[in-house]
């Protein structure tokens, strides 16, 4: 293939969900995979369509607790069985699937996928993995017990822009690095006081599975479903967990990262309810082969973040190159790279 045609590809794969190739680790042959899916309106339809496009797939159960969701998805999918309990579906379903997909809210995720392992079914889960680091290391450890193929999605690990950026950092092309500078303009956070009274809940709606293992509380317009529960720190995980999650991804990856020794976030202070709507965080790391001793990673999102990267001026950044969209580099000490054509970016 011709460099301008990987190009195009790969730019074209940016504005795309890529297929879990997990879920196809078992499949040979012309053996069919029988998938059941957890939410599936928002990215989880997304997700439907890119699995559902593979021509061995058979979308075998749907589940989502909005009904206007779930019969958009059952249009698409007809011999696909509905329902709006995952525990329901995953009993009843467990010797006619073979994949379970989970693209809920963030506080679902965990309980969702660790009760698909335990049917011993190998999961694709939205990125943030989860809502907390503790549920995170018990689906790691479920996974293992059950020696379980699973995949966390976050497409951009497989875009062009992560492999020349890992290449640009580990074949030392820019030397090593001493910053990294990551933000999102993305707003996920919510300042205001914490949502008083109750609104009807929209019929098509199961609120109850919708806040499944989270706190009974009354219903909110627009305060919770679908989406804004990103904001709230009972179900998502602020601009940081949802964008910060791809946006790390490369950098952290490439530069061989461990945890941070120190974190430090210039933010408001905690009220139980939303996340900060601006946060500026430094973190410190011990240094390893591809950074300085004294490497640092700053990020920043909300109104305080850059709206666009064409905002770097090479005199912000040093004697700074170009190469690509979303790629650049200081030929000094800070990398610089965006993710995949939106404003955010990282250096
Ligand atoms: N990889 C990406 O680029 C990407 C992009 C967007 C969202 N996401 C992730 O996808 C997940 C969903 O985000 P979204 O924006 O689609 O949210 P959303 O609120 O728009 O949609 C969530 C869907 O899940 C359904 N749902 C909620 N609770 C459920 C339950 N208990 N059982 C079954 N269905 C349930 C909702 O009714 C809705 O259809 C999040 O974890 C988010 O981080 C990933």
């Amino acid at each position: 293939m011709k460099k301008r045609d990987f190009l195009k590809t790969s730019v074209a794969a940016a504005s795309t969900v890529l297929l879990p190739s997990s879920l196809f680790a078992n499949v040979q042959g012309d053996k069919r995979l029988r998938t059941a899916h957890i939410g599936v309106g928002g990215m989880g339809a997304a997700d439907l369509n890119s699995i559902s496009s593979h021509a061995r797939v058979d979308v075998t159960a749907l589940c989502d607790v909005d009904a206007n969701n779930l019969a958009a998805a059952k249009l698409k999918h007809p011999n696909a069985k509905t329902f709006s309990d995952y525990r329901v579906m995953l009993e009843a379903m467990q010797n006619e699937i073979d994949a379970v997909i989970v693209s809920t809210p963030d506080h679902t995720h965990a309980p969702a996928s660790i009760l698909a392992m335990d049917y011993n079914k190998p999961v694709y889960c939205q990125k943030p993995l989860a809502h907390h680091v503790s549920e995170v290391r018990e689906m790691r450890r479920k996974a293992e017990e059950k020696n379980l193929v699973t995949q966390m999605g976050i497409q951009v690990h497989s875009f062009y822009d992560y492999k020349l950026a890992t290449l640009l950092i580990q074949s030392g092309i820019i030397g090593k690095v001493e910053t990294v500078r990551a933000w999102s303009p993305k707003n996920w956070g919510y300042d205001g006081p914490v949502a008083k009274g109750s609104d009807s809940v929209p019929e098509s709606l199961d609120w109850n599975l919708w806040l499944g293992t989270a706190a009974e509380r009354p219903f909110k317009e627009k305060v919770y479903h679908p989406a804004n529960w990103r904001k709230l720190v009972d179900f998502g995980c602020g601009t940081l967990g949802d964008m910060g999650v791809h946006i790390f991804d490369t950098p952290y990856n490439a530069l061989a990262l461990d945890v941070p020794t120190t974190i430090k976030n210039n933010c408001r202070r905690p009220n139980g309810f939303g996340y900060p709507e601006n946060n500026n965080v430094t973190y410190t790391f011990k240094g390893t082969k591809y950074t300085t001793d004294d490497f640092k990673w700053v990020w920043y999102d909300g109104k305080g973040a850059p709206s666009s990267n064409k905002g770097i001026k090479a005199s912000e950044q040093g004697k700074t190159s170009f190469t690509r969209r979303h790629v650049y580099w200081g030929k000094g000490k800070t990398f610089i790279t965006s993710f995949y054509g939106d404003p955010t970016a990282y250096c």
